[in-house]
């Protein structure tokens, strides 16, 4: 070979090598990094070509307790009783997972999360009884009396399918009924792949559905000392303690899970969020849950973990007192819609006066807000998101009131009573909207979100 022929020949392959380096560093680093052999050994086929698939679902699995215990993805993926079985590349697997998947391997879980509102009493409240069989109802109802046999809420019937589908349901599917007889997912508090318990002590994980200005839990404890605190010290908490030796030490402030599941220094840890709770906070008027002062201990012995009797008690007793006065108004709100009611001034259907919507604003937002202000450490949602919207909402609501009976007295012999509260209604439509069997269905609608049982 020529000097000229081997100068030419070293310097293509030269070229040839960089370029190949330069190809490899530049191709995803995905398919750069073989998955590790105990990745493979752990999840095997399924990770090796999800891999290049859904990388993001191989990451998060990896980063998960499951990973580093072995649990593979067919563990979870194989099909369990009542499932569907889909054959895929060489595997049976099911598409569609549920709580029944968790639970062969977290029973106790499982066992605790359907004892608690979370479960079959959140989807009733807004699809009623009819996707729960029979038995679902029952074992339901005995716990949690008048929350799953119930009619849907009337907001349901108001606002139509599309804003249910895409608003109530994605928070309220946390109590999903299965096609395999199972209830949930699991993945509400979790997610799919990384089932962690830092996740879950996260509180923008409850956040997802505990905000805005019916249950503002997330902007309360935001707003509480203990937020303020978690926001700058949770880089150096140790979010990751198995729930069975939680300490102080690992998370010096509470987060939403640690008041209400975690096992902080030995309690109990718990998948029933309504173990702790004493009283029916989300209704219109509060009255204590049946077992007010079991759960009263059992919230109560977490504080103590952390503070002093005294100072708890005196906390109780003051968020006790504002149970009590928005209780006297909301009272007084719905005794003036009861007199209009009994007067005939409207129709029995609920959410089609302005005055409802107002009555609703007045507990569902102003009262309910001072509640969970008042128990969670969130003073703007006690003042200024709860009383003032509740006492400005009622010179408004006796306004309306006064307003209403003024028109019936002006119309009276002409119209109906119900025109005046609808303002103005022409008398044809007036003959078609009495509907004898409605009065006893509005009734259970229309209370169906105030009754807690
Ligand atoms: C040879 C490649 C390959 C293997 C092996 C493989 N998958 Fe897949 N998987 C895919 C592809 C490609 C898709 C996307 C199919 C689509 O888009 O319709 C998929 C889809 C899925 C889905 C979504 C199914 C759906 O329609 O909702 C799940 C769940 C899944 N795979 C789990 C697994 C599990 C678990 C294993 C191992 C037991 C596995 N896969 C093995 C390639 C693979
Ligand atoms: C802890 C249980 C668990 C393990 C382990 C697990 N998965 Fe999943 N996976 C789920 C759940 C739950 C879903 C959601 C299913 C549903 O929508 O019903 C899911 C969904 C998926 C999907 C569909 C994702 C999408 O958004 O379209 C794929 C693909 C998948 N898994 C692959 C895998 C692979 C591959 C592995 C192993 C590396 C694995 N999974 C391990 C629980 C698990
Ligand atoms: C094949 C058995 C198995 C299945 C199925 C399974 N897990 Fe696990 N899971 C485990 C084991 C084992 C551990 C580790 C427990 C330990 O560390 O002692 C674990 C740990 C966890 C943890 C704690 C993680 C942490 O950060 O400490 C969570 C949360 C969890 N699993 C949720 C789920 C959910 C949700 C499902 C269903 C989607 C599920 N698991 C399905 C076996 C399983
Ligand atoms: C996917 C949405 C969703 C997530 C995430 C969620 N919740 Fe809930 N939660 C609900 C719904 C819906 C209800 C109302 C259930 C009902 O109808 O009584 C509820 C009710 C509650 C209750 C009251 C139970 C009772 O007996 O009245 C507590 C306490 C609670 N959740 C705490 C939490 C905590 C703590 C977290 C996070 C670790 C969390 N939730 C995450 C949707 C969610
Ligand atoms: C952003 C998430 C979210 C959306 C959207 C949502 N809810 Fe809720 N809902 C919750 C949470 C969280 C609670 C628990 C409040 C509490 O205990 O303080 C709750 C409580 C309730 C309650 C009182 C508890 C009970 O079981 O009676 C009813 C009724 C209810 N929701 C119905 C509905 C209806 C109907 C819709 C749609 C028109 C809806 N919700 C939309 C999260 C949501
Ligand atoms: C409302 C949110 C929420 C839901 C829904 C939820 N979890 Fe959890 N889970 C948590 C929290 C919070 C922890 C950690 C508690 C702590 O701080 O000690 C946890 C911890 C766990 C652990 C770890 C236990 C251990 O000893 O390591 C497992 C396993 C688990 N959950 C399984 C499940 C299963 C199965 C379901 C479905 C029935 C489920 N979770 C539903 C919030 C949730
Ligand atoms: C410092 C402890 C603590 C923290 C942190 C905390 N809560 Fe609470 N929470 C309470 C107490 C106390 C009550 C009232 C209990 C009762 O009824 O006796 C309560 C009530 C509730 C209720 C009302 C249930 C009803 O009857 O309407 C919900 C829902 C709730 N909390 C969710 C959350 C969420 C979500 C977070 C985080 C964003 C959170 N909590 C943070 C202590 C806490
Ligand atoms: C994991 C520990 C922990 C738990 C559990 C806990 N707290 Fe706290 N709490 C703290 C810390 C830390 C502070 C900040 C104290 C400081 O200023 O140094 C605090 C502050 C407070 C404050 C403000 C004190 C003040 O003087 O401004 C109140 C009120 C309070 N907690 C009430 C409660 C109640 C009620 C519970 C139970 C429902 C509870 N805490 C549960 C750790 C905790």
């Amino acid at each position: 070979m020529s000097f000229r022929g081997l100068f030419i020949a070293v310097l293509l392959s030269t070229a040839m090598i960089v370029s190949a380096f330069v190809l490899q560093s530049r191709r995803p680093r995905m398919e750069v990094d073989r998955p590790t052999a105990d990745l493979v050994k752990a999840a095997g086929k399924c990770a090796d070509c999800h891999r290049k698939e859904t990388s993001a679902v191989i990451h998060e699995f990896e980063m998960s307790r499951h990973a580093q215990v072995g649990v593979t993805c067919l563990d979870c993926h194989q099909p369990t009783k009542g499932q569907d079985p889909y054959e895929h590349k060489g595997f049976t697997i099911t598409r569609k997972l549920t709580s029944n998947n968790c639970r062969q391997c977290h029973e106790q879980q499982v066992d605790e999360y359907m004892k608690s509102r979370h479960a079959a009493p959140a989807w009733a409240a807004v699809t009623g009884t009819e996707d729960f069989t029979p038995e679902q109802i029952a074992f339901a109802e005995a716990i949690h009396e008048g929350a799953v046999d119930r009619p849907p809420h009337p907001l349901v019937a108001v606002q139509g399918p599309a804003s249910i589908n895409k608003g109530c349901r994605q928070c309220h599917d946390i109590g999903r009924p299965n096609a395999d007889g199972s209830i949930g997912s699991c993945t509400a508090c979790h997610a799919r792949h990384v089932a962690s318990v830092e996740l879950a002590r996260m509180p923008e994980t409850c956040g997802q559905c505990h905000m805005g200005p019916d249950h503002s839990q997330l902007e309360i404890f935001h707003e509480s000392k203990h937020g303020a605190l978690f926001n700058v010290q949770r880089g150096r908490m140790n979010l990751e303690a198995r729930p069975e030796r939680l300490t102080t030490g690992d998370m010096p402030v509470p987060t939403c899970a640690t008041c209400h599941m975690s096992g902080l220094e030995g309690e109990k840890f718990t998948h029933d969020v309504t173990e702790r709770l004493s009283y029916f906070l989300f209704a219109s008027v509060s009255d204590r849950r049946p077992k007010f002062e079991e759960g009263q201990k059992n919230m109560k012995a977490i504080c103590l973990k952390c503070h002093t009797a005294p100072r708890i008690d005196e906390f109780y007793k003051d968020a006790e007192a504002v149970v009590d006065s928005t209780n006297t108004l909301v009272e007084e709100a719905d005794a003036i819609m009861a007199g209009l009611r009994e007067d005939g001034l409207l129709t029995p259907e609920p959410f089609d006066e302005p005055i409802e919507y107002l009555h609703f604003d007045l507990w569902h937002y102003g009262g309910r807000t001072a509640k969970h202000g008042a128990f969670m450490g969130g003073a703007d949602f006690v003042q200024w998101h709860g009383y003032y919207e509740v006492v400005s909402k009622m010179t408004e609501l006796k306004k309306s009131a006064e307003d209403i009976r003024a028109l019936a007295v002006k119309g009276k012999g002409e119209a109906a009573p119900k025109a005046a509260a609808a303002g103005e209604l022409p008398a044809d439509v007036l003959a078609t909207d009495a509907k004898p069997a409605s009065a006893d269905q509005a009734k259970g609608g229309a209370d169906a979100s105030t009754n807690p049982k």
